[in-house]
């Protein structure tokens, strides 16, 4: 099929939940009830806007990391149950569950077999900043499209598959003109499909044991459109998350921000069968 993937999974490295699992207690630090600033003033905003009202709809998120995005679609009337491969990040997620409970229900399990789900069970799936980290993305959205109702919506956050192909093969490049300092983005491999390591620096990255290596799997936009339409689901919104005033104020790349989209919203409904 045309989405074939290339990678395969190799038995000489630790699984993408061991290096998750690695990571869980520096994310939910990180990330708390809140999000981290990119979480809260830039991708979530936007991702809300498109969510819209969720009170009383059967929501199933995909990769909830610490469950932070559930627990906030909770408290807001939605019945949710939370899945994520990472046994840590559900440890996480179950402690801040039960300092302030919300309903949530978390379980360890992969967004590519969710076989104990019943077809049509949910109104909105639910993924944010995962989609990019999951190896059988296809699946996950084949399983989405089987788990929604008819009409259900699938709304995902995710790194921008244009202009973010991860930190080796693309970056930004201040180009010194006459008069003015000018930004541009450098892409490359963007039509390719593979895979690569994010890293992620949590002290002083001279000593190994402060940053953490996460699996990335790129594709390109049509990828995600195509795998979409192959789970019977139909694009009706994509959104590029603007810098809030806040986040303009708080970071450095705010105004780089403005011009080209590092992350993107996705909208997909389940055509009716
Ligand atoms: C960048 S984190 C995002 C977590 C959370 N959605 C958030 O916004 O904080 C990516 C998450 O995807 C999870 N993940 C990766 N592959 C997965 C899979 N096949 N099934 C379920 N979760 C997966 C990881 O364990 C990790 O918690």
């Amino acid at each position: 099929m045309a989405n074939e993937e290339p990678w395969t999974p190799r038995s000489d490295r630790p699984s993408d939940s061991e290096l998750w699992d690695r990571m869980a207690a520096w994310w939910d630090e990180k990330q708390g009830d809140d999000g981290d600033r990119w979480h809260r003033l830039l991708i979530e905003p936007g991702m809300e806007r498109v969510l819209g009202h969720v009170s009383g709809l059967r929501v199933l998120e995909i990769a909830c990391g610490n469950g932070r995005l559930s627990r906030r679609l909770a408290q807001r009337g939605a019945r949710v149950l939370a899945i994520d491969a990472s046994g840590e990040m559900i440890r996480y997620a179950r402690e801040r569950e039960t300092l302030a409970p919300t309903g949530t229900d978390y379980r360890v399990g992969d967004a590519a077999s969710l076989g104990s789900l019943a077809d049509g069970s949910f109104d909105l799936v639910v993924a944010g900043m995962a989609l990019m980290d999951i190896a059988d993305a296809e699946g996950a959205l084949r399983e989405t499209g089987r788990a929604l109702c008819n009409g259900g919506r699938f709304v995902a956050s995710m790194i921008h598959p244009c202009f973010d192909t991860g930190e080796e093969h693309s970056c930004w490049v201040a180009e010194r003109h006459a008069y003015e300092t000018r930004l541009f983005r450098k892409v490359g491999r963007y039509r390719e499909l593979f895979e690569h390591r994010a890293e992620w620096r949590v002290g002083d990255p001279s000593v190994p044991e402060q940053s953490f290596e996460t699996p990335y799997y790129h594709r390109p936009l049509s990828w995600y459109f195509r795998a979409l339409n192959a789970a019977g689901l139909a694009v009706t919104a994509f959104e590029e998350p603007e810098p809030t005033k806040q986040f303009l104020a708080e970071s450095s790349q705010g105004p780089s921000l403005l011009e080209i989209p590092l992350h993107c919203v996705i909208e997909a409904r389940k055509l009716r069968t």
